[in-house]
């Protein structure tokens, strides 16, 4: 069967970009990186791209006089390469509402925390100051309302007394770095549905998986 062509959008490191390269490198994965899309020419990330002979463009902000006019731009990058998914890996840019319009249901993001708490930026410090015992990761899917998308997946990992953001942050990439690979391959493999809730978004189910599959404890 053919393999869903994803594009990877980042803006800097890229170690999330690497655990989606590395899984589509395994034979039996249904899912390739059809492109990587950089925001930033000096993303450290795109170098991931090369090792993995994956096409990369840089398509920076500061050449288009709107947000609008860069999303255009960048979905025509990920047209032409045929991307029928877009991975956010820490892409650093908000879209305005045209982007997540345009590949309706057809975008994931990862974002640090066990949503919907903690949204936005700072969210290690954020759970730290909240007190929280767990925190984690979670992949959803991206619609106009930043960090408010249904939510496909999350991973859980323990917050430690006298924890500081830099520790947190590493022990929740490592979860990251599990959690997204398995979420494109649910997509590749047809499993991904949304189910209607009155009067809210709409709910992901995933077919065909044990009950707490989308739930990675990693303590
Ligand atoms: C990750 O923590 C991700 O959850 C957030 O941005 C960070 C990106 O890290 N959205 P990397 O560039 O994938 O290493």
């Amino acid at each position: 069967m053919a393999k869903l062509k994803a594009g990877v959008l980042i803006s800097g490191r890229g170690s999330n970009l690497l655990s989606l390269l590395r899984a589509c490198a395994e034979p039996d994965f249904p899912a390739s990186v059809a492109v990587v899309v950089s925001s930033h020419a000096d993303a450290a990330g795109l170098a991931h791209a090369d090792r993995f002979g994956v096409p990369k463009t840089v398509i920076s902000h500061r050449d288009y006089s709107n947000r609008e006019s860069f999303d255009r731009a960048v979905s025509t990058v990920l047209e032409s390469h045929g991307v029928e998914l877009v991975c956010l890996a820490g892409f650093m840019r908000i879209f305005s509402p045209w982007f997540p319009t345009r590949w309706a249901n057809r975008i994931l993001n990862i974002h640090p925390s066990l949503l919907p708490s903690f949204k936005g930026l700072d969210v290690h410090q954020q759970a730290i100051d909240a007190g929280v015992r767990v925190s984690g990761a979670t992949v959803h899917l991206v619609t106009p309302d930043l960090d408010a998308g249904p939510i496909v997946a999350q991973a859980a990992v323990p917050v430690h007394q006298g924890d500081t953001a830099e520790k947190l942050a590493a022990r929740i990439l490592a979860a990251e770095h599990e959690l997204y690979p398995l979420v494109l391959r649910w997509f590749a493999e047809g499993r991904v549905r949304l189910e209607p809730v009155a009067g809210k978004i709409p709910r992901v189910v995933i077919d065909g998986v044990a009950p707490d599959a989308a739930l990675l404890w990693r303590p």
